[in-house]
């Protein structure tokens, strides 16, 4: 096997969790985040025979030619890897070829934005291989748009921000319009436990792509040019919407609303404000935007009855996946157990559970 040139190197990127501003980032909106400590990694060296070789331990090998690059439907997982690749040769960045391996701890599907820190991981893996300066936000672009061209999903980039931009202890804020990043200090006395409902999200099935239109179209009937530009004063004005186009308006302006109070509230270290602000945040996703599950609604609800919790809502797109609960640090590995047994219990799934610590993003 000829071309494997220069020594190996690491890329790692974090998972992600969604703490508040659900589906405001393809709607201009603001988002709230954080990266955690569980990840994707990929570690690799440079071939010079134009061969891409990517191998994931849990996937498989994919071998293909340069020549050939384009999304693969017997190997969909890659696609995600491939779209990066694509991006990047798009942005001038000279690819000869390379080996990857993949591993990662982060659960896959469960909405906690494996696939971002998957295209993150090989976007700084290729940029280390093939050095060219990029600016992170341009990074963060090419790895939605990967998504988007490979993968066939239309997400905004909520989740590469979350990804590369995270710091250890920090929450992220994001303002999808003006682009500013704000890191604001995470109460230290507050744990995040991420559980997953045992059902995976489909996202290219459709549902989400299909949120997407619904609230454009919400905006058009409001004659804004996004959902950022409304007001929950101004819904309530509007008697004459559509049922549908009022829920799913009401979803995404009361999440830019929520977010812009829990920022005040982080600053000012409240983590009993903001946990409330998270549980209307699932109501809304309940109610409004029908992007809950049964599953996650008991999880939901177990974690609001346990003592030392502050709030808790799904986390990322939705439609199955996991929920983030927040709550008191030194409860955290009691309210874990309790939640899986009481969700066992009733639902007969017994979930994954973990208590998450907020890490550094991938930049
Ligand atoms: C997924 C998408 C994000 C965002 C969330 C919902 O995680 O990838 O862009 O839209 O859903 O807030």
């Amino acid at each position: 096997m000829g071309g494997t040139l220069v020594s190996r190197l690491f890329t790692h990127a974090p998972g992600r969790v969604e703490l508040l501003g659900n589906h405001t980032d393809y709607n201009e909106g603001v988002v709230l985040g954080a990266a955690i400590d569980r990840g994707i990694n990929v570690a690799g060296s440079c071939r010079d025979d134009g061969m891409i070789q990517i191998h994931s331990h849990g996937f498989g090998k994919v071998e293909i030619p340069l020549s050939e690059l384009r999304p693969r439907n017997e190997a969909r997982w890659v696609n995600y890897a491939l779209g990066v690749v694509r991006e990047l040769i798009d942005l001038g960045v000279l690819v000869s070829g390379f080996h990857a391996e993949v591993t990662g701890d982060v659960p896959i599907g469960a909405g906690l934005s494996s696939s971002a820190a998957f295209e993150l991981a090989t976007a700084l893996f290729l940029l280390k291989l093939f050095p060219r300066e990029l600016a992170p936000l341009e990074i963060a672009k090419a790895c939605q748009r990967a998504e988007h061209r490979y993968v066939g999903v239309q997400s905004g980039v909520l989740d590469q921000v979350i990804v590369l931009f995270g710091q250890a202890n920090h929450a992220v804020f994001f303002d999808c319009r003006s682009e500013e990043i704000r890191l604001i200090p995470f109460p230290p006395d507050l744990a995040l436990i991420v559980t997953e409902s045992g059902k995976e999200r489909a996202l290219a099935s459709g549902e989400y792509n299909l949120r997407r239109e619904e609230t454009h179209a919400a905006a058009r009937v409001l004659a804004v040019p996004a959902l950022r530009d409304v007001m929950s004063a101004d819904l309530a004005r509007r008697s004459d919407l559509p049922n549908l186009v009022r829920r799913r308006a009401a979803h995404v302006v009361g999440e830019n609303e929520r977010v812009w109070r829990a920022v005040k509230l982080l600053e000012a270290g409240d983590g009993i404000g903001l946990g409330k602000l998270m549980s209307e945040s699932h109501e809304s996703s309940r109610q409004n935007f029908e992007n809950s599950t049964p599953e996650l609604d008991l999880l939901v609800s177990i974690a609001q009855e346990l003592p030392g919790v502050l709030g808790a809502r799904l986390t990322g797109a939705g439609f199955g996946g996991a929920t983030v609960t927040l709550c008191q640090r030194e409860l955290a590995q009691e309210i874990a157990t309790e939640l899986s047994e009481r969700y066992a219990t009733e639902n007969g799934i017994t979930p994954r559970v973990l208590v998450c610590d907020i890490a550094d993003g991938a930049a």
